[in-house]
């Protein structure tokens, strides 16, 4: 996690940093920083515990002046959100910033202070400060000194270094975490997301794994892990930067909740054309590959596990292919069996969470027939190290919670399951049938967004709860989770969903009258069963939300509040239901009076591991 900015310029960059900060925050707000040198060498220390605005406002209340500058808003891995641990880190004329983790900083720490270094920091990243004073004391440039201190980092970063006593330059580090060049006028940026750079330049050029740069005005200078001067492609980005506008919206997560059906719409526009799917990205190596699949393995985190859980069944109900799906972060640690001819897909907002981006790179020497990313961000590392990609096209996502990037997840994968039907079997109608369902999906969409103010009210009852269980069955039970997870993550009630046939397992235990069930019910096969299981509930006291089809038999009651969506074909019905759920959570942390963009201890972008 952490966002990371430098600057080299001929003009003050305080300002470009604090902008820079501000579009970064995605990544962490527990403490901000910056340092900032001039050209005579004169330097200025700035951190601050919490947001970015809390630095932003000291910043207006202190003298800050430098054409070079580092700066750094953190999610706290070693070290409390103290100002203390903030970055950027110094010993004495070297500061540094770090994402990643340094695995072996206790034994470095305990070398240094026998070297005669003192820490005034718990963190990982105050070692590499002194490393770096320590190794320049041996001579040479700064940027032969990091190509040796790196030799001593065990563990994960993208860094930046500043030395004070020779402003103008900065040396950048990338293993594991994210890092790219933005190339200016007479002015160079090194970021780690290329968006917090987009009012400045549109040019730049991504640093690999294992590259270390020599950044100036006019220079770049890059060193691959082999020690060889290399020239990285330089790539424009055209993506747009008013999604960072909230508009008519109180916050982002309300904003990208109602921007759902509209983007799910231009995606069927382009992806979905007479009646076929295209998938642009896809050349004729990637079909083949897909075709030789018999097998599909999902790794992915968070809410992205969620939609890959719910694409599981349909890889096997309508592609009739085996696919199992897996958390990242358990795939990546384990021994596992690969399949004949599977086919690995990575599923990822952003793309450059640590853990989906370890199981691609282990994908890779395990005998997998190929690697599949569907991903949010073309210019993420997911994307870059894949054999082939699938953008998702939600637009930008600000809100720590995901909403839009969930639902078009479904809607890519659906159509992948869908094309992959088509291309092992000619005459399947799969396609025609996942086309005509897909057509009214955003309709149906705008449908539940309409019934917010219902949403509203439920939220009242829901917000004095401590605990609410989800319940649901099939590709609903991810849904469920989904539900959960958003509870959780901006209200802080804990939530928690089982598979509905699980509840005499042990959940039944946990009801009585103080407990609400959420219970998703649409109209299908399994409606007769998840009756007997709502009955269950009921009969224990438990304060149901039913939400089901007009037509299902449900009729509202004493303690049983039913809440009525649109009739919908099965396959489409994961996509709708889960928005009720989004727009419950949001509306119960706004009444909460949570800070629900940007909820405690949280990141969007999970890039340490
Ligand atoms: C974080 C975010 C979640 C997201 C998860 C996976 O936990 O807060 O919203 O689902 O990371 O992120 P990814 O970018 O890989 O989808």
């Amino acid at each position: 996690m952490c966002g990371i900015i430098g600057a080299v310029a001929q003009r003050d960059v305080v300002d470009v940093l604090l902008a820079g900060l501000r579009c970064l925050e995605y990544r962490g707000y527990d403490s901000a920083g910056l340092i900032v040198v001039n050209s005579q060498g004169q330097s200025s220390r700035l951190r601050r515990v919490g947001k970015v605005s809390n630095l932003v406002c000291a910043a207006a209340k202190t003298m800050l002046l430098g054409e070079t500058g580092i700066a750094h808003t953190r999610w706290a891995t070693h070290g409390q959100p103290e100002e203390i641990n903030a970055h950027p880190h110094v010993s004495t004329n070297i500061a540094v910033v770090h994402n990643g983790i340094i695995e072996n900083h206790e034994l470095l720490r305990k070398n240094l202070q026998d070297e005669g270094y003192t820490f005034v920091s718990e963190t990982d990243t105050e070692v590499i400060a002194h490393l770096v004073n320590w190794e320049q004391k041996k001579g040479g440039s700064l940027l032969e000194v990091v190509q040796r201190v790196v030799l001593h980092l065990h563990g994960t970063y993208g860094m930046v270094i500043l030395d004070i006593y020779f402003p103008g330059i900065l040396i950048a580090a990338r293993s594991g975490s994210p890092l790219v060049i933005g190339c200016g006028r007479g002015e160079n940026f090194i970021v780690s997301d290329p968006m917090a750079l987009f009012p400045l330049t549109r040019f730049f050029l991504y640093l690999e794994e294992g590259d270390i740069a020599q950044i100036s005005c006019n220079d770049i200078i890059i060193i691959d892990r082999h020690s060889n001067v290399v020239q990285r492609r330089k790539i424009e980005s055209h993506l747009e930067y008013d999604s960072y506008d909230k508009g008519v919206y109180t916050h982002y997560m309300q904003k990208e909740i109602y921007e759902q059906p509209q983007v799910i719409q231009n995606i069927l526009a382009y992806r979905c054309k007479n009646g076929l799917i295209s998938f642009d990205e896809l050349d004729d190596s990637a079909y083949a590959l897909l075709k030789k699949a018999q097998h599909i393995k999902i790794v992915a985190c968070g809410t992205s596990y969620h939609s890959a859980m719910v694409a599981h069944y349909w890889w096997e109900s309508l592609a009739k292919v085996s696919c199992d799906v897996e958390i990242a972060s358990e795939f990546r640690y384990r021994q596992s069996v690969v399949r004949e001819n599977s086919l690995l897909i990575t599923l990822s907002q952003s793309g450059e969470t640590a853990d989906t981006l370890a199981a691609l790179r282990l994908s890779k020497q395990l005998g997998y027939l190929g690697s599949l990313s569907i991903c949010n961000v073309a210019s993420s590392s997911l994307v870059r190290e894949s054999d082939f990609a699938l953008m998702t096209n939600a637009g930008i996502e600000v809100s720590v919670a995901s909403t839009k990037s969930f639902t078009t997840q479904l809607v890519l994968l659906l159509l992948l399951v869908t094309k992959f039907c088509s291309l092992k079997d000619k005459q399947s109608l799969v396609e025609q049938d996942t086309l005509e369902s897909l057509e009214k999906l955003p309709t149906y969409m705008t449908q539940v967004l309409l019934q917010d103010i219902l949403f509203s009210e439920l939220a009242k009852e829901l917000s004095e709860k401590n605990h609410v269980v989800f319940l649901g069955r099939g590709d609903h039970y991810p849904i469920a989770m989904e539900g959960a997870l958003k509870l959780k993550e901006i209200s802080y009630i804990h939530a928690e969903a089982y598979a509905a046939g699980e509840l005499k397992h042990g959940p039944l235990a946990l009801i009585d009258t103080n407990i609400p069930v959420i219970i998703l019910a649409p109209n299908n096969t399994l409606l007769p069963k998840l009756k007997s299981n709502i009955e269950e509930v009921r009969a224990r006291g438990g304060l149901l939300y039913i939400l089901t089809d007009t037509n299902s038999g449900f009729v509202n009651s004493e303690r049983v509040r039913i809440i009525f969506l649109p009739h919908l074909k099965d396959v489409i019905a994961p996509i709708v239901y889960v928005l009720p759920l989004q727009l419950l959570s949001y509306y119960v942390a706004v009444r909460k009076g949570t800070d629900l963009d940007k909820p405690r201890n949280l990141a969007k972008s999970v890039t340490v591991e």
